[in-house]
């Protein structure tokens, strides 16, 4: 599956990354959902063997088991594995080649997200992550806001997304608007730009974003 990252700046930091050295710098917080989402949430002790049932939150562990969203336990460790490793760098980038090894999801884990009550599921929440697979109902956007130290990474599942970036000023000022298919992978964190991400198109959309809260 093609990797789509949304800034050229992106491009030349992964490169000269390798896409595990980069640190990008913080700049102060505003309207962040990085911020909003960290919960307190406690990991595992070093001791404890990491497996889907003491990493993932108990929500979307029950909604696996009820077969209403897709079964991505192991596609959660892979993501703690990318994070949790000596030299982590605690940068988001570091989720890309797991994203980017993603299979798709099949046609029917698609409906069942469609059809389901609940347009956000939390699949990890601990103190080095928050994984988030979202639906987009057409006309559905996310308010202006950073992503600091560590930023984020999305992937588009199905259907298409928007994102606007804007400056750190206040008021924002409009800098891009990009266009993500299925498939594409955009990262992003405070010293790029912030941004507003939803689905100006007619069909919904979901997507899967992988935040982390960068190093100490
Ligand atoms: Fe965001």
């Amino acid at each position: 599956m093609k990797t789509q990252f949304s800034h050229p700046q992106h491009l030349v930091s992964a490169a000269l990354a390798g896409l595990y050295g980069f640190l990008p710098s913080g700049m102060p917080l505003f309207g962040s959902l990085a911020q909003q989402y960290r919960s307190g949430a406690t990991l595992p002790s070093p001791a404890a063997a990491i497996s889907p049932e003491t990493l993932m939150t108990k929500d979307a562990l029950a909604e696996i088991a009820a077969g209403n969203i897709p079964d991505l336990g192991k596609l959660c460790l892979d993501l703690h594995a990318a994070i949790d490793r000596p030299g982590s760098s605690g940068s988001a980038l570091q989720f890309v080649p797991v994203l980017d090894a993603m299979a798709t999801l099949k046609p029917g884990a698609i409906k069942r997200l469609l059809d389901h009550p609940k347009r956000k599921h939390v699949l990890v929440d601990n103190k080095l992550f928050k994984a988030v697979l979202i639906r987009w109902e057409p006309g559905q956007f996310s308010g202006i806001h950073g992503h600091p130290k560590g930023g984020c990474v999305f992937k588009v599942l199905k259907g298409k997304l928007q994102e606007k970036r804007y400056g750190a000023g206040i008021p924002h000022q409009l800098l891009s608007t990009g266009e993500f298919f299925g498939g594409s992978i955009a990262y992003i964190d405070d010293s790029l730009a912030y941004h507003a991400v939803g689905n100006p198109y007619e069909a919904p959309a979901i997507s899967l974003h992988v935040y982390t809260y960068g190093k100490g």
